[in-house]
């Protein structure tokens, strides 16, 4: 049987391997079942596709599930790591097309109170997964708990899903007006899942974005949208994900279409500039 470390080795060992600063991303929501988890896997496995090499932190501290979209089980999380029980290699899972897994558990929230020897076991940790993976995606929980600003804070950029429902839509203008005052700095993106149309989808970021323009003197960045699509529930039953059992279902292909995006806002440079580094200790200016 493959243990979770034979993985780690597989990703190092790649052909591709080049040295490179990771970028991280952080995708949220104001409101909770918006489809945070399902695009997020999905945009891991539609950037795999672009050969990116991708790790997903699953950091809702209410409902980690990453590892069950995928069809995989986490025996370790961060709290094994920062125990000092296990290392990266060891908590490290591994996904279809190379993906990375960071199962988070209450490790998640207890990064925030690390003491000095355990975080630089943790940094140490990371560090060395920074000469392996291009991008760090964080699924945060929803809304504006402690550890889910700290992760939105440190991030490069913060990929915010919504639905067109008005409560969906409530919240995430609640979440866009906290994060103008807690994460200022950070290019948001938007991402409307669930749309019926092209139509539904524009009108609704039209919306959301004269609210910020009008009342909170911002701007919002329109990534795309993802179309409401049944597979997409049918993958989640089946524990399969939907880029990998229905490639071709109008979900993915919008999925597939944003990643192109993503890949894009990586042509400029990063906000910061030290990469995990930079991250951590943005992550650690702000507990
Ligand atoms: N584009 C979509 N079309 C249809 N159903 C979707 C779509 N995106 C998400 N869902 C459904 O919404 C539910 C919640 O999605 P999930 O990714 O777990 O949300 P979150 O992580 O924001 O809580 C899932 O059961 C999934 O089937
Ligand atoms: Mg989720």
């Amino acid at each position: 049987m493959r243990d979770q470390a034979s993985g780690l080795r597989d990703l190092a060992s790649r052909k591709n391997y080049k040295q490179s600063k990771m970028r991280v991303i952080a995708v949220t929501s104001g409101k909770g079942g918006v489809g945070k988890t399902s695009f997020t896997v999905n945009l891991a496995l539609a950037l795999a596709e672009y050969g990116q090499r991708v790790i997903i932190l699953d950091g809702d501290l209410g409902l980690a599930n990453v590892d069950i979209a995928f069809g995989l089980t986490a025996r370790y999380t961060i709290e094994h790591l920062l125990s000092g029980e296990k290392t990266m290699e060891d908590i490290l899972l591994i996904g279809p097309r190379g993906i990375g897994i960071i199962p988070g558990g209450s490790g998640v929230q207890r990064l925030a109170n690390l003491d000095r020897d355990k975080l630089k076991n943790v940094i140490a940790n990371l560090g060395r997964l920074e000469k392996i993976t291009d991008l760090l995606i964080i699924d945060t929980g929803a809304g504006l708990g402690h550890t889910v600003t700290n992760f939105l804070q440190a991030a490069d950029d913060i990929i915010m899903v919504t639905t067109p429902e008005p409560t969906a839509l409530t919240d995430a203008y609640g979440l866009l007006k906290s994060l103008r005052r807690e994460a200022g700095e950070v290019p948001i993106h938007l991402v409307i899942n669930r749309v019926r149309t092209e139509t539904d989808a524009l009108a609704t970021f039209k919306r959301l974005e004269t609210a910020v323009r009008k009342f909170l003197d911002g701007t919002l960045n329109f990534m795309g949208w993802v179309y409401d699509d049944p597979l997409v529930g049918r993958s989640v039953m089946q524990q399969n994900p939907l880029g990998i059992s229905y490639p071709d279902s109008s979900a993915y292909r919008c999925i597939q279409w944003i990643a192109g995006k993503v890949s894009g806002i990586y042509l400029s440079p990063p906000r910061q500039a030290g990469g995990v580094r930079g991250f951590l200790s943005k992550l650690l200016q702000s507990f």
